[in-house]
């Protein structure tokens, strides 16, 4: 059975797109046929994995201006890595956040529902914020994980955001699943690292970790997946592949 997961916290710059973008390669490269669906206006993920811009995009799909196969593009250089893209430049996402979307709140999830027939598992790059756009996309999701930085903003963010979803689940047509936390770009030999994350495994998530690692940086400059990324022979660090190894083994079940 197919699973959609996004990757959300409405605080800016915690890692959604580089852990959508990360967990979307890793599946895809054990062999299961992926689907990342950028549905965020600034276009970070397409402009990460395409070196070209594409003829439509997720924008084009919502509004019946191409049929969605059209729009889905393969991500070259990893087997069984599709992309559902978005133009930074041009605004048609935001666009159609801001005029149409009001009027069809499930369009995203009817969207997945039929990606669903294609794809096993499916992967939501979201936009900071908790608008129209990202509710919509949050409705589409089976899971939505939370990333944070390791800062006591981002707690009082989770904060936010759970309350948040509290109040948007009383609306869904199905309820979407909140029970894991990434804690990313966590560095074990700062304190206050530690103390955060301490402070997140007493609450009641599932509680993950991805560590800093410059190769993430790396990659997206050089349109690469970090898996693949290698600089002078290096890659991703070993604790790093294996904390992405982990939390891909764990979120499909
Ligand atoms: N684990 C990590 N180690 C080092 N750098 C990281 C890590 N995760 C993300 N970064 C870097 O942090 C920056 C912000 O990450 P990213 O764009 O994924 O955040 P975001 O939550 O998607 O931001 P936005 O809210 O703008 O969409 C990027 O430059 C990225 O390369
Ligand atoms: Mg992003």
């Amino acid at each position: 059975m197919s699973k959609t997961i996004a990757f959300h916290l409405q605080k800016g710059g915690v890692g959604k797109t580089t852990i959508s973008g990360t967990i979307a390669c890793q599946s895809a490269m054990r062999g299961v046929r992926t689907l990342l669906v950028d549905v965020d206006p600034q276009g970070n993920a397409s402009s990460w994995f395409l070196t070209e811009t594409p003829h439509f995009e997720l924008a084009d799909v919502v509004q019946g201006k191409c049929y969605v196969a059209d729009a889905v593009v393969p991500v070259l250089q990893v087997e069984n890595l599709f992309l559902l893209p978005t133009f930074g430049i041009g605004g048609g996402l935001k666009n159609y956040s801001e005029t149409k979307l009001a009027e069809e709140p499930y369009v995203l999830q009817d969207l997945i529902q039929e990606l669903s027939q294609d794809f096993d598992h499916i992967v939501l790059d979201l936009s900071p914020g908790l608008g129209r756009l990202e509710r919509s996309a949050l409705i589409a999701s089976d899971e939505v994980i939370t990333p944070m930085t390791p800062e006591v903003f981002s707690l009082d963010g989770l904060e936010i955001f759970i309350d948040e979803l509290t109040k948007l689940k009383k609306n869904l047509r199905a309820p979407v699943k909140h029970s894991r936390i990434v804690i990313n770009s966590y560095d074990e030999r700062i304190r206050q690292h530690r103390d955060i994350l301490a402070a997140a495994q007493e609450g009641i998530f599932e509680v993950f970790k991805i560590p800093v690692d410059p190769v993430f940086r790396k990659a997206q400059e050089a349109s690469c997946a970090p898996q693949l990324f290698k600089q002078k022979g290096r890659g991703l660090k070993v604790k790093t592949m294996n904390a992405v190894e982990e939390l891909d083994a764990v979120i499909w079940r």
